[in-house]
């Protein structure tokens, strides 16, 4: 709803600032835009989805429990540390930055070992969404 009403504005305000020919192209590509948002909007809500059933499927619940610390931190404290010094999720999980939360050298071997043991075999998609989903623990 929302959406077309501001499909409707952008059109408007468009369409009185242009000529008459342009109307038509204009108005294709505001519609472009607001579909590609749409998508983009679609994907996020899939991509959470995802995430929370790779992080299960891929033992990562083992570990990682959305507020209490079990083997690992909680997801709430790594996605706090994460936002506080700026961090990137998929980084770690590729191996190409080092551990920020938990830096105690037997603690990142353990995870370390998830990291090169199946870790590695994900897509960037899936790291993505294991990302997207930390992220919406709330
Ligand atoms: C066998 C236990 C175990 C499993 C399974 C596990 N982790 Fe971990 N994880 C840890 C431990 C221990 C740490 C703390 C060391 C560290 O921070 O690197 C950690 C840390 C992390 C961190 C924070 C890294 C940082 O910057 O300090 C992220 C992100 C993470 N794990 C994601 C995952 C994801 C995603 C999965 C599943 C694909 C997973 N873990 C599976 C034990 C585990």
């Amino acid at each position: 709803m929302k959406k077309s009403v501001l499909v409707l504005g952008l059109a408007a305000v468009i369409f009185t600032s242009c000529g008459e020919k342009k109307k038509e192209e204009v108005k294709k590509e505001v519609e472009t835009k607001v579909e590609a948002v749409e998508e983009k909007v679609a994907d996020a809500g899939d991509n959470i989805e995802l995430g929370k059933q790779l992080f299960s499927d891929k033992t990562c619940t083992t570990c990682h429990q959305p507020d209490a610390k079990v083997i690992g931190p909680s997801i709430k404290e790594i996605v706090k540390v994460y936002d506080e010094q700026n961090g990137d999720l998929v980084k770690f999980l590729k191996g190409e930055s080092p551990a920020i939360v938990d830096t105690d050298p037997g603690q990142v071997a353990i995870m370390k070992a998830n990291l090169d043991g199946f870790v590695k075999d994900l897509t960037g998609d899936e790291l993505a969404a294991l990302a997207a989903y930390m992220r919406s623990v709330k």
